[in-house]
């Protein structure tokens, strides 16, 4: 709940640019202005995150560097436009201001795809938190690795915004169908923070926190972050050959 005052972000941002870093990126809207103009004179980039083309045009005119374009299918606070739309959409609405594709890529294929929407790179998160150097507790991490495409839910349970997370016994006690609902952010994380960290401490994986995109559904075994890039570079590498080979014929 600390976390998101404005006095312990300024802090994070302070140990952030005390580290060699290259790349500061933000969720749920612009950095602050004065958080930009520190990124920039230490020579660190902006990056922020939309789920809109006017989220994106938001962030260009506050300074931003570099857009995530991050579609409905993505772990964690997500919109309501699908990757395959939103991307070619901030694409024009932001050139030249480099974007990064982001929701739902989890292996070579689905890079290929994000640059050929106009997307410059792309941005993983859910993929990650299966590998051998994630910290996903053993009950979160066997809810990733049982999970489907179809065991996610866009949820408000645990910040008061939406956020796609692995559906179970907790988020179906938060969907406004089965009662009143989550309370906005910050107040749902204040209700219900000491009971999330119970759970945590529980294992119980049916009502622990596992916020994770659609791509869950491919995410069947544990893997080094070594291995992930490899299989990610090569079949990305196999994939342009591939449609390279459609235009030669
Ligand atoms: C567990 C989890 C936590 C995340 N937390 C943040 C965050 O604090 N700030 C942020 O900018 N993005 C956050 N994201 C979003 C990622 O940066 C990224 O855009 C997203 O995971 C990409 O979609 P994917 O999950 O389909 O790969 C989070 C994603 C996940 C899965």
């Amino acid at each position: 709940v600390l976390g998101w005052t404005d006095d312990v972000a300024q802090r994070h941002v302070d140990i952030a640019l005390a580290h060699p870093i290259k790349l500061i990126a933000n969720a749920l809207g612009s950095p602050p202005v004065d958080v930009i103009e520190r990124a920039h004179e230490h020579g660190v980039k902006v990056a922020a995150l939309a789920g809109k083309a006017v989220h994106a045009q938001r962030h260009v005119n506050n300074g931003v560097d570099i857009i995530i374009a991050q579609g409905y299918e993505a772990g964690g606070h997500t919109g309501e436009i699908a990757t395959m739309v939103l991307v070619p959409e901030v694409v024009d609405a932001v050139a030249p201001v480099p974007v990064l594709a982001a929701g739902g890529i989890g292996s070579g294929r689905q890079i290929a795809a994000g640059l050929a929407l106009g997307a410059q790179g792309v941005w993983l998160g859910s993929l990650w938190l299966t590998t051998a150097e994630s910290d996903s507790s053993p009950a979160v991490l066997k809810s990733y690795l049982d999970a489907t495409s179809a065991d996610t839910v866009r949820s408000r349970c645990y910040t008061g915004k939406p956020a796609r997370m692995v559906r179970n016994a907790w988020t179906d006690a938060w969907d406004p169908a089965n009662g009143p609902g989550a309370l906005g952010m910050p107040l749902q994380n204040i209700l219900t923070s000491e009971a999330n960290a119970r759970i945590a401490r529980s294992g119980r994986a049916d009502l622990a926190f596992a916020p994770v995109g659609q791509i869950v559904g491919r995410m069947n075994e544990v893997r080094s972050v070594r291995d992930v890039m490899f299989q990610l570079v090569e079949e990305y590498i196999e994939t342009v050959e591939r449609l390279d080979a459609g235009v030669q014929a």
